[in-house]
């Protein structure tokens, strides 16, 4: 079937269906995840903490997303990619962020672009939108913003849900077609979903959201040590990876692998 587009997620909305997104940073995520059927897939910066070793999202560059974004375009077709601006790629200028978006469209195959904020990056948000390309928000917590926050806390408490608020009429007024919330309380999630017109995407937002992310290595067991509350556990891959890899190197130890079939004459 022929590729998800944004007008389609917004009819879904107006339809009522949910849909789920997932990371996907290389050509054998992305493969499973399009079988799936998963409609929208991130080449989200999170790869700095699950794919490149790194401790936060703050050091991926243009270049690390741009590897990843070719590797997950070349390898789906219907479904409808985007890629992630990276801290310092977008926050100078509408100018500095409509250049970079270009080069994930251009050089990445990408279908569309996200960037986190809400009011501070709607000029932002306006700008790629007018030159034509597609631009998902991310309001709440937004972990590239991790230190100015004082740490990975709920967004949206108090007083900070005016602030929410705001952010999320910003960015649909910017022109943004979807808008990732993060860690925001489940009520004020639900009240942002039904104020604004465009597909809200939850990650520790609550049920109430018009869809769902989560980053595929989390949700599927794969990454080590904790994660968040947010994350539902769906497979324990790590455990299965273990066990394959131990029994391997037992086998070629002991001597069983490679057998005869696996040789040649
Ligand atoms: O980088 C990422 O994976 C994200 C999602 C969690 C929304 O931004
Ligand atoms: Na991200």
């Amino acid at each position: 079937s022929a590729r998800v587009r944004v007008h389609h997620l917004q009819q879904a909305k107006e339809r009522g269906e949910k849909w789920a997104m997932l990371t996907a940073y290389d050509t054998v995520s992305a493969s499973v995840f399009e079988e799936a059927g998963i409609p929208v897939m991130l080449v989200g910066d999170s790869a700095g903490n699950v794919v490149l070793g790194l401790s936060s999202t703050v050091p991926v560059t243009v270049d690390d997303i741009l590897l990843m974004t070719r590797a997950v375009t070349r390898s789906t077709k219907r479904s409808l990619i985007v890629a992630d601006m990276p801290f310092g790629s977008y926050e100078s200028s509408p100018e500095q962020a409509l250049a970079t978006a270009v080069r994930l469209m251009k050089e990445g195959g990408a279908q569309a672009v996200k960037l986190e904020g809400g009011v501070r990056v709607a000029p932002q948000i306006r700008l790629i939108t007018e030159a034509g390309i597609p631009v998902m928000a991310h309001i709440g917590f937004t972990p590239q913003s991790e230190h100015g926050l004082g740490g990975f806390r709920v967004q949206g408490r108090g007083a900070g849900a005016e602030k929410l608020l705001a952010d999320a009429h910003a960015v649909q007024e910017a022109g943004a077609f979807a808008v990732v919330m993060e860690m925001v309380p489940a009520e004020l999630a639900a009240q942002v979903t039904k104020e604004l017109a465009i597909p809200t995407i939850g990650i520790g937002a609550g049920v109430d959201c018009d869809a769902q992310v989560l980053v595929w290595p989390d949700m599927a067991g794969f990454t080590g040590g904790r994660v968040p509350k947010f994350v539902k556990k769906y497979a324990d891959l790590r455990a299965e990876l273990l066990r394959a890899a131990k029994e391997y190197a037992d086998d070629v130890r002991s001597g069983t692998f490679p057998g005869p079939e696996h040789s040649f004459e």
